[in-house]
C-alpha cells in the first residue's frame, strides 16, 4: 500500500519525504486555507519536495472551467494529480483530462457506485472518504470494501486512495482490505511507527550494552 500525506504544510512533508516513506500528497482547499500561502506557490514547493504525485483540488464546478483550471494546475509541475469532485461535470472534465494524459483524483467519493462512475471516468485515483461517513454514523470501510471488489470484478485500473483517515487502525483496516493508498494526516503517519513495548525494549537494549563496555565502530 502507498502512503501519501493530506496536508499542504510544507516543514511536515520535508520531514516525511526524508524518510523515504512518502509516495505522494493530497491537499484540498481547506488545508491550503490553514497552509495561508497562495495554492500556486505552496503546490510547486511541495511538487518539488515530493517524486510522487501531488494533488491539487479545482474549484469551478462546470465542466469546461474544471478543465482550464485542471490544465492550469498541471502545468505548476510533471507529478500534479488534478482533484475533481464527484459530480458529473467532474466526470466529465475527467474524462478529458484523463485522455490528455494527466493524472486526475476523482475526490468527495461516499458511495461505491460513485466509484464505479469514477473508474468509467478513467480517473487515476478515487478518493472515498472513511472518516467523514464514520461521523454520520456509517462504516467508512465497507465502502473501501465495496470498491475493491468491483474495481476487481471489472479490471479497473484506478487506484483506491482511502482519505479522511482519522486513526492508526483506519490504516491497518484499508491495508487489510486492499486499498491501494492510503492518503493520512502527518500526525497519524508519524504515530504509525510507535509502540511503548518498542520503546521499552529499545531502553532496556541500550542499557545492557552500555554495560558491556563495547563499542560496534
Ligand atoms: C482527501 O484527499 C481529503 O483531503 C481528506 O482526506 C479529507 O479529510 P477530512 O475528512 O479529515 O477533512
Amino acid at each position: 500500500m502507498k502512503f501519501f500525506v493530506d496536508t499542504a504544510d510544507t516543514a511536515d512533508i520535508k520531514e516525511l519525504a526524508a524518510t523515504g516513506l512518502l509516495d505522494g500528497v493530497t491537499t484540498n482547499p481547506s488545508l491550503i486555507l490553514k497552509a495561508g500561502r497562495p495554492m500556486t506557490e505552496v503546490i510547486a514547493e511541495i511538487c518539488a519536495l515530493v517524486d510522487g504525485p501531488v494533488s491539487a483540488e479545482v474549484t469551478a464546478t462546470d465542466a469546461e472551467a474544471m478543465i482550464a483550471e485542471g490544465r492550469k494546475l498541471a502545468e505548476i509541475a510533471d507529478n500534479i494529480a488534478i482533484k475533481l469532485p464527484l459530480t458529473l461535470d467532474g466526470l466529465k472534465a475527467c474524462r478529458v483530462l484523463t485522455g490528455e494524459g494527466r493524472m486526475v483524483n476523482v475526490t468527495l467519493c461516499f458511495s461505491a457506485n460513485q466509484a464505479l462512475l469514477a473508474a468509467k471516468a478513467g480517473a487515476t485515483f478515487i478518493s472515498p472518504f472513511i472518516g467523514r461517513l464514520d461521523d454520520i454514523n456509517t462504516d467508512g470501510m465497507d465502502l473501501i470494501r465495496e470498491i475493491r471488489v468491483i474495481y476487481d470484478n471489472y479490471g479497473f485500473e484506478t487506484e483506491i486512495l482511502a482519505a479522511s483517515i482519522r486513526s492508526a487502525n483506519h490504516v491497518k483496516e484499508c491495508a487489510l482490505v486492499g486499498a491501494d493508498v492510503a492518503t493520512v494526516p502527518p500526525a497519524v503517519l508519524k504515530g504509525l511507527v510507535k509502540h511503548p513495548l518498542t520503546d521499552k525494549g529499545l531502553e532496556q537494549f541500550l542499557a545492557d550494552w552500555a554495560k558491556t563496555g563495547q563499542s560496534i565502530l
